[in-house]
């Protein structure tokens, strides 16, 4: 009888999706055989031979990979942070560069007293749940447009277990007054600490890879300069703010003198400030709330 041996896959499904272009022919491989297995990347290689079954849905997902069908749309899920979300069609696939705004925004916190918190284009949730599961006290508004992406973030609050804390709002975030008609209608009663953000942001035209094809145009797409939503959302955030709150915004990495020249000439905000990732990339830009007798955070604990 032919045995399945978990490295002769694994090594034949990397030399497949490799030869299709895949950027890591390896990782996707044994992430696809974990999906098959149900068990973590670490027991992979002390796994017993595949069963003739596991083998088939095994190579039938390899394939549907080599179409460049997204890992994450075939798993069913997304890891993001401590978070595993459920993704599929008609919602982005959460990316691991917006951990970078999730890192900030959760190191924003601490000092703060039952925070409450607002995410403008939630999608699957990844920013809102992250913060909700980071951030225990922290109450969270995930505003999202899409009907589609708003299942899945709906599904994505009560899977992740923060429906108690975490409220998915439908809502158009370049309307500043529906938009906020529509988050007080959703519990929303007073300013927020923090706002954070990852919209549609790549200039049309822009050359993506074939798996970004799977997400909805409209979640990727920011018009011809990619600012299409960031500007017309600024003065949403200036009003959602309190005095001293602060907001981060993720961006392509071509438009960041745009964003920081936004949200300067907004009027809104002081400490407007770009910050780069780790290989020196422009990734989101930060700013705080301006206002007359401004800077006094709202409940702050005891220094
Ligand atoms: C780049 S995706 C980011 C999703 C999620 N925040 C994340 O980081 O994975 C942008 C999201 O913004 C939503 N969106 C686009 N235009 C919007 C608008 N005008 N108002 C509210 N949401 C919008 C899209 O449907 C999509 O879910």
């Amino acid at each position: 009888m032919t045995a399945f041996r978990v490295t002769d896959e694994i090594a034949g499904a990397t030399r497949r999706l490799a030869d299709a272009g895949i950027e890591a022919p390896r990782a996707d491989a044994e992430w696809l055989l974990c999906h098959v297995l149900g068990i973590d990347r670490g027991r992979l290689l002390v796994a017993d031979d595949l069963t003739v079954d596991a083998a088939a849905r095994y190579r039938d997902l390899v394939d549907r990979r080599a179409q460049r069908i997204p890992l994450q749309h075939l798993t069913g899920s997304a890891a993001f942070g401590p978070l595993e979300l459920s993704v599929g069609p008609g919602v982005f696939v959460p990316r691991p560069e917006t951990e970078w705004l999730l890192e900030w925004a959760v190191s924003e916190l601490p000092g703060v007293c039952a925070p409450v918190v607002v995410d403008l284009c939630s999608g699957s949730g990844a920013l809102a749940i992250g913060i909700a599961a980071l951030v225990p006290t922290a109450r969270v508004f995930a505003v999202e447009k899409s009907p589609e992406a708003g299942e899945w973030l709906r599904r994505n609050i009560i899977h992740c277990a923060v429906a108690d804390r975490c409220v998915a709002v439908r809502a158009d975030v370049t309307d500043r007054h529906g938009a906020l008609d529509a988050l007080t209608e959703a519990g929303w009663e007073g300013p927020a600490d923090l706002v954070v953000s990852n919209p549609p942001y790549v200039p049309e035209g822009t050359d993506t890879s074939v798996e970004v094809g799977w997400d909805p145009h409209a979640a990727v797409f920011g018009g011809d300069d990619g600012m299409s939503v960031i500007t017309p959302m600024l003065p949403l955030i200036g009003a959602l703010l309190r005095p001293g709150g602060v907001a981060g915004i993720e961006h392509d990495e071509t438009t960041a003198p745009a964003v920081l020249a936004a949200a300067q000439m907004s009027g809104l905000f002081t400490e407007v400030t770009g910050h780069d990732d780790l290989t020196g990339r422009p990734r989101f830009v930060t700013m705080r709330r301006a206002d007359a007798g401004a800077g006094e955070p709202r409940a702050r604990m005891a220094e």
